[in-house]
C-alpha cells in the first residue's frame, strides 16, 4: 500500500527527480517497512570467484552511480550491488531530458552519458562507509577520452582495493565511440593493460567486462576467444540496446539512447546463450536485461547466466522486486526438482 501511493506519486514526476526520491527512500528506515520477509533461500546460495552470494539478484550499474545506497539495498533482498559507472573526472552527462519511461513497453530509454561525481570523491565515500556485502565498481572514461584506454586505467588504479570486483564498461551507447572498445585490437590492449596494473598491485580483484547486446555473431566468437585466452574473470551481458525499437508502443520510442527493460529480455538472453556456448562454465556471466520476476530470472540462468542484475524493473515493479524474484525463483527451482541454482546454469544450451 505504502509503495502503491509512492509509485503513483513517482510516476507523475520527471524520471530523474523520481530517481533522486527513490535513492532517498532506499536510504531511509521507511524502505524496510514494506519488506514482509527478507527470507534467505538455501537453494539460491552460490560461491563464484570466491565470493559468497546469498542470492543471484544484483542491482545493475547506473542506479547507484555515486555510491550512495550500496549498503542499503541488501534489506530489499538484493544479493549484491554494482556502483557506477564512475569516470576519473566528475561530469554532468548529456543535456536533459535524457531519461524516458516507456510505460506501455515496461521499458526505459536513457542517454544519460555517465553523470557522476568523479572517482576521487566517490572513493572517499566508499572508504568512509565500507561495503557490508558484495559491491562491484563499474568504471568508464570521461566523454572526451572515450577512444583511449587511459581513463579505465586511472579508475582501476583508484578502485582496485575497494571493490569486490571491477566492471570495465565498454558498452554504454551514450558516450560517443565508447563501443569501439569491443574491437579486437583495442580490447586486447585494454585487458593487457588492466591486468598489468592488477599484477603490479598484487591484487586479485576479479575483472568483468560489460558487453553490448548489439554486436554480431562474428564479434561474439572473436571476443569469446580473446576472453578465454586472456583469462578474463567474468562478463556482464548485457548493457542497453540501440536496436529493437521498431515494435515499441510508447511515443518515446524514437528517442535516442539505450533501451532497457522488457524489450531487452529475449535479446539479452540471445547474447548470453551465444557467449555461454563458447565459454561454458569457464567464465561466469552476470545476466541483465528485462528481469522482472522469477520466471524471467529462471530463463536467464538457463540461458547461461550464473548471476543476475536488474535496473528497469525497480522502476516498474517497485523497490521490493528483488525480494519477490528470489522467492519465486527459489520456488521454481524446487518445483522443477533441482537442489541448487547452479544446476540450472546454461541448461538451455546443452
Ligand atoms: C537509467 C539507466 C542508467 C544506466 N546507467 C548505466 C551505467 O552508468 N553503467 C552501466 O554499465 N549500465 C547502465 N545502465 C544499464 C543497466 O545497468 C543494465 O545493464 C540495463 O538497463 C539492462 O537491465 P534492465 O533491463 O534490468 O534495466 C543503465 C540503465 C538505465 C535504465
Amino acid at each position: 500500500m505504502l509503495y502503491k501511493l509512492f509509485k503513483y506519486y513517482l510516476n507523475k514526476v520527471d524520471p530523474e527527480i523520481a530517481h533522486k526520491i527513490a535513492i532517498k527512500f532506499i536510504k531511509s528506515p521507511l524502505a524496510s517497512i514494506g519488506v514482509s520477509s527478507n527470507k534467505k533461500y538455501k537453494n539460491l546460495n552460490q560461491t563464484i570467484l570466491n565470493m559468497k552470494f546469498e542470492n543471484p539478484v544484483g542491482l545493475a550499474a547506473g542506479f547507484d552511480k555515486n555510491a550512495e545506497i550500496y549498503n542499503n539495498i541488501h534489506k530489499l533482498g538484493f544479493g549484491f550491488s554494482e556502483v557506477g559507472t564512475i569516470t576519473p573526472e566528475p561530469q554532468d552527462g548529456n543535456l536533459k531530458p535524457r531519461v524516458f519511461r516507456l510505460y506501455e513497453d515496461k521499458a526505459i530509454i536513457n542517454r544519460l552519458g555517465f553523470p557522476n561525481h568523479g572517482m576521487k570523491s566517490i572513493r572517499k565515500r566508499i572508504q568512509n562507509k565500507k561495503p557490508n556485502g558484495i559491491c562491484g565498481i563499474n568504471i568508464g572514461p570521461n566523454k572526451k577520452n572515450a577512444t583511449i584506454i587511459d581513463d579505465y586505467l586511472l579508475c582501476f588504479n583508484n578502485f582496485f582495493d575497494l571493490a569486490a570486483y571491477i566492471t570495465i564498461n565498454i558498452s554504454s551507447p551514450n558516450t560517443p565511440n565508447l563501443r569501439e572498445q569491443h574491437e579486437e585490437s583495442k580490447i586486447i590492449k585494454l585487458i593487457d593493460s588492466v591486468k598489468k596494473i592488477r599484477e603490479e598491485k598484487n591484487s586479485k580483484v576479479p575483472i568483468f567486462f560489460k558487453i553490448s547486446p548489439d554486436i554480431s555473431d562474428v564479434e561474439i566468437n572473436n571476443l569469446s576467444a580473446i576472453f578465454l585466452e586472456k583469462n578474463i574473470d567474468g562478463l556482464i551481458l548485457t548493457n542497453t540496446t540501440i536496436k529493437n525499437k521498431s515494435k515499441l508502443l510508447s511515443k518515446y520510442k524514437e528517442e535516442s539512447g539505450g533501451l532497457s527493460g522488457l524489450p531487452l529480455n529475449d535479446y539479452s538472453n540471445m547474447a548470453i546463450k551465444k557467449f555461454y556456448k563458447k565459454l561454458g562454465d569457464k567464465i561466469p556471466i552476470i545476466g541483465a536485461g528485462g528481469i522482472n520476476n522469477g520466471k524471467s530470472a529462471f530463463d536467464k540462468i538457463k540461458s547461461g547466466a550464473s548471476l543476475l542484475q536488474l535496473y528497469t524493473s525497480l522502476v516498474y515493479e517497485g523497490p521490493y522486486v528483488a525480494n519477490k524474484i528470489n522467492k519465486e525463483l527459489s520456488n521454481i527451482i524446487e518445483k522443477n526438482g533441482y537442489r541448487n541454482i547452479s544446476e540450472i546454469i546454461g541448461l538451455d544450451c546443452k
